[in-house]
């Protein structure tokens, strides 16, 4: 790859970011798709944030995918801002405009349905109630976009209930208590589970995943390990499962064409690519 002065940069903004799979994506996806593009990772301090993005306001760079811990701040820091990225209140994906203005939006709900369909294509949303393990960001995104799916009846079920009731409320949906879990669960059609620390969460909740129908899907939003504790635990009853990094790549396709203006290309296996990385 020659860098030119030409060359359109894009990247990832995170605190920690060096174990970021998403340059390995997009810069995978440029090279295939013969773009004159580069992909790189950017660690911020966590107080410096509003600056670092207000200082390539009207600059060169043309897009920033954001991760932990700014997300929430990247959507405050934004001119305008699609109306899936206000609900899920974070944004991933920031796109600068030549005259300065900074354009949000949040992929994260696109690349869950994108995971569902890739590694459960027999999944309908309107099959039967779905269950969000979880109330912060990340269960946000994944409600709003199971609605959107199509998606009748979300339950929500998080450690702190008042969290729970808060979102379900905000999106219009239920929330239970992790007693009720068994009963949440016994006629669920899909389980995700969007605790952060993913494993650890999903495992201190004491998941009964067993009470589950046998054609119910099991979703972890975590990709590290990529076959989670609970995601083994799914798959030794039986059930369907789908993991975290079909999720992120499922973001990561939208995003790569809000930076670079043409969808990915689909001849590259960047799946495998993203387990080689994350086996390093
Ligand atoms: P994110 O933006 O990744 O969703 P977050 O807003 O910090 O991160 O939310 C973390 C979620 O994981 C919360 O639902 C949290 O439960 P609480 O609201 O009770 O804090 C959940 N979580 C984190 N660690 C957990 C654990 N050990 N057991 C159960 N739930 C856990």
């Amino acid at each position: 790859m020659t860098i030119t002065g030409k060359t359109i940069v894009a990247g990832v903004v995170g605190h920690p970011i060096t174990h970021s799979l998403s340059p390995v994506l997009h810069n995978a996806w440029l090279q295939a798709a013969g773009i004159d593009g580069v992909y790189i990772a950017l660690d911020v301090d966590e107080l410096q944030f509003p600056n670092f993005v207000n200082s390539i306001r009207a600059s060169s760079i043309r897009g920033l995918s954001v991760t932990i811990p700014f997300k929430e701040q990247a959507l405050a820091l934004a001119d305008d801002a699609h109306p899936r990225a206000r609900r899920a209140r974070a944004a991933n994906v920031l796109v600068f405009n030549a005259g300065g203005e900074i354009w949000a939006d949040n992929t994260d709900g696109l690349g869950l349905i994108v995971a569902l369909k890739d590694q459960a294509p027999g999944f309908e949303a309107t099959t039967g109630p779905a269950v969000v393990l979880g109330a912060g960001g990340a269960a946000r995104g994944a409600v709003g976009a199971l609605l959107d799916a199509g998606c009748r009846e979300v339950r929500i079920v998080n450690r702190t209930r008042l969290r729970a009731d808060t979102l379900a409320e905000d999106l219009g949906v239920a929330a239970y208590d992790i007693g009720d879990l068994q009963t949440v669960l016994r006629d669920a059609a899909l389980v995700i589970n969007a605790t952060s620390g993913g494993l650890s969460g999903a495992e201190s909740l004491d998941v009964p995943l067993a009470v589950t129908p046998q054609d119910c899907i099991i979703m972890d939003m975590v990709y590290r390990p990529l076959k989670t504790p609970f995601l083994a635990a799914a798959e030794a009853l039986g059930r369907q499962t789908v993991d975290g990094l079909a999720m992120l790549i499922g973001q990561a396709i939208p995003s790569f064409e809000a930076f670079f203006g043409v969808p990915p290309p689909t001849s590259v296996a960047v799946r495998d690519l993203a387990i080689q990385a994350l086996e390093l």
